[in-house]
């Protein structure tokens, strides 16, 4: 199948999971954690600001906000980029342990993220068909796509050993995030 790569589509796909039924007492402490959160990704974009300000270096720029996700986000084994060269994914800055390099379009989260132009948070990776296993104690992930307007340039990528630990607060931040970094960048990429 021929990728898509000119879509965006500002949704995010959840990979199938069990269903969680929270209980009325815990809807309470649940909206504090919301809140946390909330305040977490507020203070991240001012801190990507601030790293961006002034300096232009895509690479530089890249690897400063993968180690201020991998640094400031709790239970986060993995902080990284794939950017898109041809038909596959490359290895980009990142944090965590070393990674596989190349990921076809379509292959894998990441592949599959950026071929569907979306964000995909993966409850469980191991029950994603055709999850990459980079790091064997990563259990779940999020992946985000980075764009310049409407090309594709790759993905954000985050793993975590926490089941669950990537919701739609998450996937909201991260992609506010990205495009903080990318719009700082607009112009400089080839
Ligand atoms: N798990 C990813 C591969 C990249 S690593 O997690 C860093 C995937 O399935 O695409």
């Amino acid at each position: 199948m021929t990728p898509v790569l000119t879509k965006r589509k500002p949704t995010t796909k959840r990979a199938p999971a069990k269903k969680k039924t929270a209980p009325k007492r815990g809807a309470k402490k649940q909206t504090a954690a919301q809140n946390a959160k909330a305040k977490l990704y507020a203070g991240l974009v001012v801190q990507l600001m601030s790293l961006l300000k002034g300096e232009y270096d895509f690479i530089a720029n890249a690897a400063n906000f993968s180690a201020l996700l991998f640094n400031s986000l709790p239970n986060v084994n993995w902080a990284g980029f794939y950017f898109l060269r041809g038909e596959e994914l490359v290895l980009g800055p990142f944090q965590g342990n070393p990674a596989c390099v190349r990921i076809p379009m379509g292959t894998g989260v990441c592949g599959v993220a950026a071929q569907q132009c979306e964000t995909i948070i993966v409850p469980n990776v191991h029950e994603f068909p055709g999850h990459i296993a980079c790091d064997v104690a990563s259990n779940s992930e999020i992946v985000v796509p980075l764009f310049d307007g409407e090309r594709l340039l790759g993905v954000l990528d985050l793993d975590s050993t926490i089941i669950g630990r990537f919701d739609d607060q998450d996937a909201e931040g991260l992609n506010e995030l990205v495009t903080v970094f990318v719009g700082h960048e607009e112009g400089l990429i080839e």
